[in-house]
């Protein structure tokens, strides 16, 4: 499963890149508010910083604009993928894209039927959004898997980028399920490194290793 950083915070994927755990990185609108940055700008950086997929949104709602807003966004490097609302504009938007060959993320996917509609429109990712069915009371993981189901059941291309992830629980689930990707903020990619006898025995090791008056370098 491929690991993308959802943050368009320049230190933090720097950071977590060092461990190799950034194959791709998603923003959206709200991501590069909190940045305070020129979206042009930091994702150009980013996309420096990066050789996988990195995802600009657009922000029009018509498909004409999300078009040349896209076009526009593609231009920025090789490895842009555009991110469009999954709105019947932003399918149409989604088509004309992919068929001039760039990637296309199809983003606020909140039904098996959109993502559906999502892979027919040849999208290259859809972005089911976890966290946020959650927040309402719905099965975020049950979508991943209806649509892990429906894409295997006609083949899609399609990729499964589980979004909104916000538990090491939500990742290790759409691993079990099989999405493609999962984009969490890096500070829940570095949770997973955690656990209670990890650093207990870690404790017990270097207090043992004290005891003996050796070193290694
Ligand atoms: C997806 O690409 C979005 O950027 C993101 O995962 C949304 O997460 P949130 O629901 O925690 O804001």
């Amino acid at each position: 499963m491929k690991f993308f950083a959802d943050t368009a915070e320049i230190d933090e994927i720097v950071a977590l890149a060092e461990t190799g755990m950034v194959d791709g990185v998603t923003t959206n609108p709200s991501l590069i508010m909190k940045s305070g940055r020129d979206i042009l700008e930091v994702t150009k950086e980013i996309c420096q910083l990066v050789d996988g997929p990195v995802s600009a949104e657009v922000v029009s709602t018509d498909a004409e604009a999300m078009i040349a807003e896209g076009r526009k966004l593609a231009k920025i490097a090789e490895n842009i993928a555009i991110k469009v609302p999954l709105t019947w504009d932003g399918l149409k938007a989604c088509k004309t894209l992919t068929t001039e060959g760039n990637m296309v993320n199809v983003t606020l996917c909140f039904s098996a039927n959109q993502a559906l509609l999502a892979a027919k429109a040849g999208a290259t990712f859809i972005s089911p959004f976890v966290g946020r069915l959650d927040d309402i009371n719905l099965d975020g993981l049950e979508l991943i898997a209806d649509i892990r189901t429906i894409y295997d059941n006609y083949d899609f291309q399609t990729q499964i980028l589980a979004a909104s992830a916000r538990t090491v629980n939500h990742i290790s689930q759409c691993a079990l399920i099989g999405a493609d990707v999962v984009t969490a903020p890096p500070s829940v990619i570095r949770k997973l490194a955690d656990h209670v006898l990890t650093d207990k025995g870690l404790d017990t090791f270097m207090k043992d290793w004290a005891k003996t008056g050796q070193k290694i370098l």
